[in-house]
């Protein structure tokens, strides 16, 4: 990599970077953190890149979800069993409607610092920074709190190893073992969606009994009884990416060993800017964020100073319009990345062009909305003759009230109930699991690859 080192970036101009008070502390924070052992090996987020090839092909299908923001106060055993668990159900529901396999990564264990739209707030007249994210500064109103505090990072570096190795457990443990389907379940999953997951569960008992009976066990067949999971968050607290870098000893490559999957924000893709100058030496796969003000003539640059080989896998194209922009910019993109003939995965996130204010003062998103990007995504892609090769969500396995719609009819007046998150509104695990079955149809039309067109094409 030519003229490229792990703190390069620091010559470039930086958007949204933290400005701390005590730059003695935050470097000898730093120092510390990059002598702590990486959260991810090299060999697995190659392993993840290899498999994003099969997605840019159309033969599987990435599926990316999680909070908008991890939080301190949020951070619980169960929280992370009931994300596992929902990731699981849509992946199912998924590959039961795809016959195609689903990749799965976590906004999770390391998700923390967010871009924001204002760098103040005020409230009831007095200013104050505002929140970035938990490790950077505190979500109370109060001038201490929103102070950027190094030592946060730490905490963070923590919750994030933490989390992830109660996620391995998870996948390799025997949770995500396919005969114990029913123990993903959810309580307060509503009715419908529950016997819909249910007829599932049994369509998967009996593909196993079936198997089994053809000589096919659980306890021979690893894939059966475990779960490649993998992790991902947006590549943006920069002096944090650059401690966790480090030199792949098997290759001599630099990988940055805090998430197997990295994502450069809507707000920090400028081509000359810090966050691509980090991304572009790191050989993490990469997500960019692909909003309204992206031009197609930068998209094209863009890809080529992050995949100059082009590496398949290594670019996923997460674009983020809203239901009323994605049929007048999308298809713009696609045509321009068809032409250039670059190697890419086109995945929805139909979380980010949807935000709205309540008639009740929150932040919201309607489910109607969501449901309508994604299939218009669907839909383009259809017309395009290309392939849309994932779903990027924000989400929780827990029953809060954040979005309005769904099956729950969660109306503006319910917001305040159950509304948790600390930074954008995510969907409810009830939600999660009925977009996976709205958006099952659009899925099945969309693959292209399965046991009969492998046959035919043999
Ligand atoms: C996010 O994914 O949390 C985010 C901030 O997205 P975007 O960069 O697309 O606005
Ligand atoms: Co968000």
């Amino acid at each position: 990599m030519k003229n490229w080192k792990p703190n390069s970036w620091r010559t470039k101009t930086g958007k949204h970077l933290p400005v701390y008070e005590n730059e003695a502390k935050l470097n000898e924070v730093l120092k510390e953190i990059s002598k702590f052992p990486p959260l991810v090996f090299a060999g697995e987020s190659r392993t993840l890149k290899q498999i994003l090839g099969d997605v840019s092909e159309g033969k599987a299908f990435l599926f990316q979800g999680g909070d908008c923001a991890e939080s301190f106060e949020e951070f619980h055993p169960d929280n992370i069993r009931d994300l596992f668990k929902v990731i699981l159900q849509v992946s199912l529901i998924l590959t039961v409607s795809s016959h195609l396999p689903i990749v799965k990564i976590g906004r999770v264990a390391g998700q923390f610092s967010k871009p924001r739209s204002s760098s103040t707030e005020i409230i009831n007249g007095k200013e104050l920074p505002s929140y970035l994210g938990d490790n950077i500064n505190g979500m109370k109103f109060d001038e201490q709190s929103r102070k950027p505090d190094p030592i946060r990072l730490l905490k963070s570096y923590s919750q994030s190893a933490a989390t992830l190795n109660l996620l391995r457990a998870f996948s390799q443990g025997g949770f995500a073992d396919l005969s114990k389907v029913h123990l993903w379940n959810m309580d307060f999953v509503n009715k419908s969606a529950d016997k819909k997951f249910k007829e599932i569960q049994n369509k998967v008992m009996d593909a196993l009994n079936f198997m089994h009976a053809c000589g096919i066990t659980i306890e021979q067949n690893r894939r059966l009884r475990t779960v490649n999971f993998y992790t991902s968050h947006e590549a943006l607290h920069l002096p944090y990416e650059e401690a966790m870098t480090r030199v792949d000893s098997t290759t001599g490559e630099y990988h940055d060993t805090s998430a197997h999957f990295l994502w450069i924000g809507d707000r920090t893709r400028q081509i000359d800017g810090a966050h691509v100058e980090f991304c572009r030496g790191i050989k993490n796969p990469i997500g960019i964020k692909c909003g309204p003000s992206l031009d197609a003539k930068e998209l094209i640059k863009l890809i080529e100073v992050l995949n100059p080989e082009d590496e398949a896998g290594r670019i996923t194209l997460i674009a983020r319009f809203g239901h009323d922009k994605v049929e007048k910019f999308l298809p713009k993109l696609i045509q321009a990345v068809k032409k250039s003939n670059k190697k890419v995965i086109w995945s929805c996130d139909p979380m980010h062009g949807n935000t709205i204010k309540s008639t009740t003062g929150f932040k919201t998103r309607p489910f109607k909305d969501i449901i309508s990007e994604v299939k218009s995504f669907f839909d383009i892609h259809q017309g395009e003759g290309t392939y849309a090769g994932g779903l990027h969500i924000e989400m929780t396995g827990k029953n809060v009230t954040e979005c309005i719609g769904g099956a729950q009819n969660i109306t503006d007046k319910d917001l305040s109930s159950r509304y948790h998150t600390h930074c954008d509104p995510r969907l409810n695990a009830n939600q999660a699991i009925e977009l996976a079955f709205l958006i099952s149809e659009e899925i099945k039309k969309n693959s292209k690859y399965s046991i009969n067109s492998i046959r035919k094409a043999s």
